[in-house]
């Protein structure tokens, strides 16, 4: 692992990832191949930009003479894939970006990494970041294990399921090593406001209707950002070329639990609203997303037991981290909130932000 091609490291998590391992590792490279598109941001990486061990490429991973070029140019052994048009709702108003950069841009890098290293794969690593989306939807009972089977329902999952496919079948076909991770919702620090975390936390904030979708009783299994970033970095230096990882928070939560948990550590932070009210009063039941997985929740005992990983994280102290970093960085949410973003909340939720 000397030279890293990260893709989409100006996202969410991606950002986070890059961080985690200049802190971590002090002998390798770091390339950034990210598009900047509306979710991607390089004030998510001021800190490090100067780091003689980090250079940013701005670029699309479709773009298939530039992604070879990297290859040829920065010798690269080791990619993290990021890269990816990652929210659900966009992918229902608008799912053609999701085919091309999720199906298309996952060909375009594994096919510049089979020419590259052209079955010369000693010290390679191809790790695909994926989703716990791709398995569908539980009941009331029941965990996603790495061999439940593909049932994605949203144009993301489907599109999400499709390049995980390719990966697989590229370590079948060409013997690629590569390997995957499916991982649950994050939360933490430079998440994007589209995503229900983030949203609400801005919209509280500002006094601004909470919606939530349908009962509010979808369920998620949440993982903080770094926890996240750590099990990546574990399945790069220790995993089996080929397997697949689940990667989970053990952390069940009802939509409703996390608004209504928000709501009650601003009360607390930033007192209650002008008029005397909690924050809750600000929820809204809206229209349900169509198509949404009931429940979501990860059995991530292979990668404890085989890699030795497990989140040190709990929610509650997550939720507050996060909740504090938003509070200290008015600034990064206000160059992201911009017309495009206000464009698109009064598209989703017939509304101004
Ligand atoms: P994000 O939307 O915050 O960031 C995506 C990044 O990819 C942005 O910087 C964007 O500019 C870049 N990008 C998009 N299209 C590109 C293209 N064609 N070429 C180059 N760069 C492009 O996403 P995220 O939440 O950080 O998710 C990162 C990855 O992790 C995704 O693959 C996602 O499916 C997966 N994942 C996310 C979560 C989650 O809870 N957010 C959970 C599990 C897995
Ligand atoms: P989201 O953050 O979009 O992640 P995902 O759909 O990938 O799980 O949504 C998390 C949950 O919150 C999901 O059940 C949908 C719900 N949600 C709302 O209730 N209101 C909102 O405004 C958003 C964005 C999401």
């Amino acid at each position: 692992m000397k030279n890293v091609l990260v893709t989409g490291g100006c996202g969410f998590i991606g950002s986070n990832f890059v961080q985690f391992v200049l802190s971590q590792l002090k002998d390798c490279r770091l390339v950034n191949l990210d598009k900047l598109t509306y979710a991607g941001n390089l004030k998510n990486l001021v800190e490090i930009e100067d780091d003689p061990c980090y250079r940013f490429v701005q670029g699309d991973i479709c773009d298939a003479d530039l992604v070879n070029q990297l290859f040829a140019d920065e010798q690269i052994d080791t990619v993290v894939h990021f890269a990816a048009e990652s929210h659900v709702d966009r992918s229902i108003s608008g799912p053609a970006a999701f085919i091309q950069t999720n199906i298309g841009g996952t060909f375009t890098l594994l096919e510049a990494a089979r020419n590259a290293w052209n079955g010369s794969f000693e010290g390679k690593r191809f790790l695909h970041v994926s989703t716990d989306e791709v398995y569908g939807s539980l009941g009331d009972t029941g965990l996603f294990t790495e061999t439940t089977a593909y049932d994605p329902r949203s144009p993301y999952s489907a599109s999400k399921a499709s390049s995980d496919h390719l990966v697989s079948a590229y370590y079948h076909t060409y013997g690629l090593p590569t390997l995957m991770t499916n991982c649950s919702n994050n939360y933490g620090p430079y998440h994007f406001p589209e995503k229900l975390i983030p949203l609400i936390i801005n919209n509280a904030l500002n006094g601004k209707d909470l919606p939530v979708y349908g009962d509010g009783k979808n369920v998620r299994d949440w993982l903080y950002v770094k926890d996240h970033c750590a099990a990546i970095l574990a399945v790069l230096q220790k995993g089996e070329v080929g397997q697949t990882y689940n990667v989970g928070g053990n952390n069940e939560k009802q939509n409703i639990e996390i608004v209504q948990s928000i709501c009650d550590i601003l009360d607390q932070k930033v007192g209650l609203l002008p008029s005397g009210e909690s924050r809750r009063s600000l929820i809204k039941f809206v229209t349900d997303r169509p198509g949404h997985d009931r429940r979501y929740a990860i059995d991530a005992s292979k990668i404890k037991n085989q890699l030795g990983w497990e989140p040190s994280v709990t929610f509650e102290e997550g939720i507050l981290m996060t909740v504090d970093w938003y509070l200290a960085n008015p600034e990064w949410v206000a160059s992201v909130v911009d017309g495009s973003y206000r464009e698109y909340y009064q598209q989703q939720y017939g509304e101004e932000v």
